[in-house]
């Protein structure tokens, strides 16, 4: 599944553990592709709420992935996408997808469509790819695999910090409680909850910077032979 020669970086965790900037640092320093898988899954439910869908009502999510043209795109090193033809920009980090991006995840044709879509962005080379499944569905194999964590508190104090006026939410306690319930649906779904892969290192960044877990993970990498 896995093409032999193109290495894998997986990062997985809960919401706002820190993988972005750590997939993103991590990257940079190797000179890879980063990939953001949850931002395939918002954008399907950006897409979903555009078109005034029931998230909630799998039928019509089903019926959306087969009508509308997903494709992937590289641009200096980041691998994003359009769906028939738009791309959507900061609309995936408002908070209506946000609410509702966990449905969608849940749907297991939804997960089986993105699954080989972000399987495919291994023809644009390396790749450092965070989400929730990347270590254990789709890059099982990767021989380089993270779990990130953090206390719930210190998780909603990084997201309040990093969201705009425009997102919606009110205070941390109100992102506190949206991450909450969306840890929930992602840890207890039936197709590919989040959980440890195996083989996975895992790290408490609480107390640690973004760039303190992505020296340390480069330095793994380093001693397990890669041009870090
Ligand atoms: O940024 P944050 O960690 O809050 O979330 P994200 O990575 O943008 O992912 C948004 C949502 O997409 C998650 O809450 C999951 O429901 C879903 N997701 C998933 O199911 N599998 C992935 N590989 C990535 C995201």
């Amino acid at each position: 599944m896995l093409n032999n020669e193109v290495i894998v970086v997986a990062i997985d965790g809960p919401s706002a553990s820190g993988k972005s900037t750590v997939a993103h640092l991590v990257a940079d320093r190797l000179g890879f592709n980063y990939v953001d898988s949850g931002s395939f899954y918002r954008g399907i439910t950006w897409k979903a709420l555009r078109e005034g869908l029931d998230t909630a009502d799998q039928e019509q999510v089903i019926a959306l992935i087969n009508r509308m043209d997903m494709q992937c795109i590289c641009r200096e090193r980041v691998v994003t996408f359009t769906i028939d033809g738009e791309e959507p920009g900061d609309q995936i980090r408002s908070q209506p997808v946000q609410e509702h991006v966990s449905d969608i995840a849940a749907v297991s044709e939804v997960r089986t469509f993105l699954v080989g879509m972000l399987r495919d962005t291994a023809r644009f080379g390396h790749l450092a790819m965070e989400g929730r499944d990347i270590g254990t569905v789709v890059f099982p194999d990767s021989m380089y695999k993270y779990y990130l964590d953090a206390d719930p508190e210190e998780r909603a104090r990084r997201r309040f910090n990093e969201l705009t006026a425009e997102s919606g939410y009110e205070d941390v306690n109100a992102v506190l409680d949206s991450l909450t319930r969306r840890d929930r649906k992602d840890t207890t779904r039936k197709a590919a909850p989040l959980q440890i892969a195996l083989g996975a290192e895992v790290i408490d960044s609480t107390s640690m910077t973004a760039e303190d877990v992505a020296e340390h993970i480069i330095a793994r990498l380093k001693s397990a032979g890669l041009p870090a």
